[in-house]
């Protein structure tokens, strides 16, 4: 039987009906590719990118969450800002997006956003993080979430504290990556700690960091007790990673993982929304996700050299259609 995950909401519960959750990856996880991870896993539970209070409010964000409304399944909206009443509006203007709950970011270890006090840079600041989540959840309905890490510099009593803080403040579930922000990407993710912490709260937690494949996700699963794990750079160029780790813990064998011809319509399939949806300039978008997909097939070095190489998106095509045609034959 599936597990769900049951948050309760400010008014207005959810049920999550998967326990992989697709992490919120910036400049990585826009509608066209939630598109794709959709295809592969109708419940799990997708993040569009970061967005920040500012940006919806200038309107700049504004696309980000108006996709929203016309896609299937949950999806949540992930804000970064530490302005507590900038925050709150851009929650309301998510809910009213039709978002399946809104996250709030106290993870992202980039020196930027930290510097202005968002991000991992509200581990220091438990009292404002408190606040945000205060009034977050007074702001909408639906569940407000937390995304952050095991520490900002050491795993030690004070993280214990803060969890603890956001849950008493109303957070409805927490995700923890197993590193500190001073190890940013770098060492491996503590899914011990990740355990340690899970049995310290009431609310759902989800495991983050380092879960590539089904065999990581039921290891995790096992050593953290968590929830539901979530899955951040194994998705690049493997958008059916979620229905594939999905499928491995729940033990369905019929799961089939895309074959090199399957991969090359994809990356082809991908282009052609990009380049519908943002002109020209979606061919640049395009090139990362075809350097992350165009790989462990026959020819796919040389094949990915051009395609990122070639500045025409029609030529683009006719390299990818020839591959498969080659590919056929
Ligand atoms: C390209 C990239 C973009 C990311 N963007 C975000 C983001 O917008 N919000 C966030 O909370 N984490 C972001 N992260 C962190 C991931 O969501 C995740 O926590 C981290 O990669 C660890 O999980 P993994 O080992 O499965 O990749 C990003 C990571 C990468 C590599």
């Amino acid at each position: 039987m599936r597990s769900l995950i049951k948050l309760k909401g400010n008014g207005i519960p959810r049920t999550i009906k998967s326990n992989v959750i697709q992490s919120p990856l910036a400049g990585v996880t826009d509608n066209i590719f939630r598109k794709l991870v959709r295809r592969w896993s109708s419940d799990s539970l997708l993040f569009t990118e970061m967005v920040n209070a500012t940006s919806l409010k200038l309107g700049h964000g504004n696309e980000k969450i108006n996709q929203i409304s016309c896609e299937d399944g949950p999806v949540g909206v992930q804000i970064f800002d530490n302005r507590p009443f900038a925050v709150a509006e851009a929650a309301r203007e998510s809910e009213s997006a039709g978002a399946f709950l809104i996250d709030i970011n106290m993870g992202c270890p980039v020196k930027k956003i930290a510097k202005k006090g968002g991000g991992s840079a509200l581990i220091n600041d438990p009292e404002l993080a408190v606040d945000l989540v205060k009034r977050i959840s007074k702001a909408v309905k639906i569940p407000v979430t937390v995304k952050t890490r095991i520490g900002w510099s050491k795993y030690d009593q004070s993280i214990k504290d803060f969890m603890l803080k956001l849950q008493d403040a109303g957070a409805n579930m927490l995700t923890i990556h197993g590193r500190t922000r001073e190890q940013g990407f770098s060492g491996k993710a503590d899914w011990q700690i990740i355990g340690e912490l899970k049995e310290l709260l009431e609310i759902p937690v989800i495991a983050n960091g380092d879960i590539r494949n089904g065999e990581d996700a039921k290891e995790c699963l096992r050593i953290t007790k968590a929830d539901g794990v979530m899955i951040g750079r194994g998705l690049l160029g493997a958008p059916w990673i979620v229905g594939e780790i999905e499928a491995s813990i729940n033990g369905d064998k019929t799961f089939k993982r895309p074959t090199f011809i399957d991969k090359l319509m994809l990356i082809n399939e991908h282009l052609e929304s990009l380049l519908e949806e943002k002109g020209d300039h979606g061919l640049l978008i395009a090139r990362k996700h075809i350097s992350w997909t165009c790989k462990d097939f026959p020819k796919a070095n040389s094949l990915r050299k051009k395609l990122i190489r070639t500045n025409c998106p029609k030529e683009v095509k006719e390299l990818i259609l020839k591959a498969i045609s080659d590919l056929n034959n």
